[in-house]
């Protein structure tokens, strides 16, 4: 069977056609994913009016190239899988109405399919299995959120909501860290680069871990902390002030505060749920020291939040996706859609947007 996604929640607008087997196994076949950062880098953030635009322009083309790059006809596919929700709901839109005339012209079934969904099965591009129940991880740029994830007997996952941010999302925090910084945008990837030169001891910044057994975040303490150290308390300063930390300290101290907050709260999540296995998604997880910290500390003894207190291991699989599917990405929109019409689902023209 094969699938073409469409992506466009946000600030990429992405297509690629995935092939699912009979065995349930998928190969990509082919991806398209433009990037729509260097026209919200001068804001510091996505302009929902910039993205809808260029969505409009640029995604009838960025179909037509990824079936010419794959070799792939209409008349070949067995279906049409796009996101429609959660995100921005202009771009949602866009993407909806793009796929659902696609559908009609090319007499396909069509799939509406959750964002965050996708991004926890994303680890199947690439051959992991991703086998309810488990902790579904989702860190980007729009949401933090724990869930326990169970199968339905039609293998449909059903999310139970155990935690979220009552502020900024990670990725956010990790966006306006950056442009307090003078980094740049997106920030994740610039403080990640930044980082690897800083000293994360040599700053020291808050962890908000809430109430002693909360699943929800706050990571704007953090994002202030940092600017009061750059920029001193003078709204209007650029910094850095006078004595302020190396901006490689800062950076590095900020991504070792956040992942200590991470792991702490999955731990408790695992300890809560007794569930054993961690599935991660969402552009954040791009993060390799992230990665590399959740891996090791979640599967073997010991929080560096508290040294004192001794934790079992408390997970036997954590799972990341590939890099490269980490960040919106139509792939993992084709993915989830695939299953979704192997189960006979089809929205048909009805199909709708939602942004939450
Ligand atoms: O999942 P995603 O592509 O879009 C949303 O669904 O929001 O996530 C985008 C977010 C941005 O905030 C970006 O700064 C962050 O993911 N991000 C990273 C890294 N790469 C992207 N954050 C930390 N480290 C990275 N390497
Ligand atoms: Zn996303």
């Amino acid at each position: 069977m094969k699938v073409l996604g469409i992506e466009t929640s946000c600030d990429e607008t992405s297509a690629a056609v995935v092939e699912m087997r009979s065995d349930g196994s998928l190969e990509l076949l082919g991806q398209v994913v433009l990037s729509q950062a260097d026209l919200h880098a001068p804001f510091g953030g996505v302009v929902p009016e910039i993205a809808c635009r260029s969505h409009v322009e640029m995604l009838s083309r960025v179909v037509d190239q990824c079936l010419a790059d794959c070799d792939v006809t209409p008349d070949s596919l067995d279906g049409i899988a796009v996101a429609n929700r959660p995100g921005l709901i202009g771009a949602l839109i866009i993407g909806t109405t793009t796929a659902k005339s696609l559908a009609w012209a090319w007499q396909k079934p069509l799939v509406g399919v959750h964002h965050l969904e996708a991004h926890l099965e994303a680890p199947l591009l690439t051959g992991e299995r991703v086998d309810a129940p488990y902790l579904g991880v989702v860190i980007s740029g729009g949401h933090t959120d724990l869930y326990r994830v169970d199968a339905s007997d039609d293998g449909t996952p059903i999310r139970e909501h155990l935690g979220g941010t009552q502020d900024d999302a990670l990725g956010e925090a990790f966006d306006k860290v950056a442009s307090v910084l003078g980094l740049g945008y997106p920030g994740g990837p610039l403080i990640e680069r930044e980082a690897l030169k800083g000293d994360p001891t040599a700053v020291k910044l808050p962890r908000s871990l809430l109430d002693s057994t909360s699943l929800d975040f706050s990571f704007s303490g953090i994002k202030t902390a940092v600017r009061y150290q750059w920029c001193g308390q003078d709204a209007r300063s650029a910094g850095p002030i006078d004595g302020a930390p190396k901006r490689e300290d800062l950076a590095a101290g900020f991504q070792c505060a956040v992942v200590d907050v991470l792991v702490e709260k999955v731990t408790r999540a695992l300890e809560k749920t007794r569930l054993d296995q961690v599935i991660l998604g969402g552009g954040v997880t791009a993060n390799q020291y992230l990665r590399d910290r959740m891996i090791r500390e979640l599967t073997v003894d010991g929080s560096s939040l508290r040294p004192k207190r001794k934790r079992r291991p408390t997970a036997t699989r954590v799972v990341f996706p590939a890099r490269e599917f980490s960040t919106d990405n139509g792939a993992m929109i084709a993915a989830r859609g695939a299953q979704q019409l192997a189960r006979g689902e089809d929205a048909g023209l009805d199909l709708d947007a939602f942004p939450s």
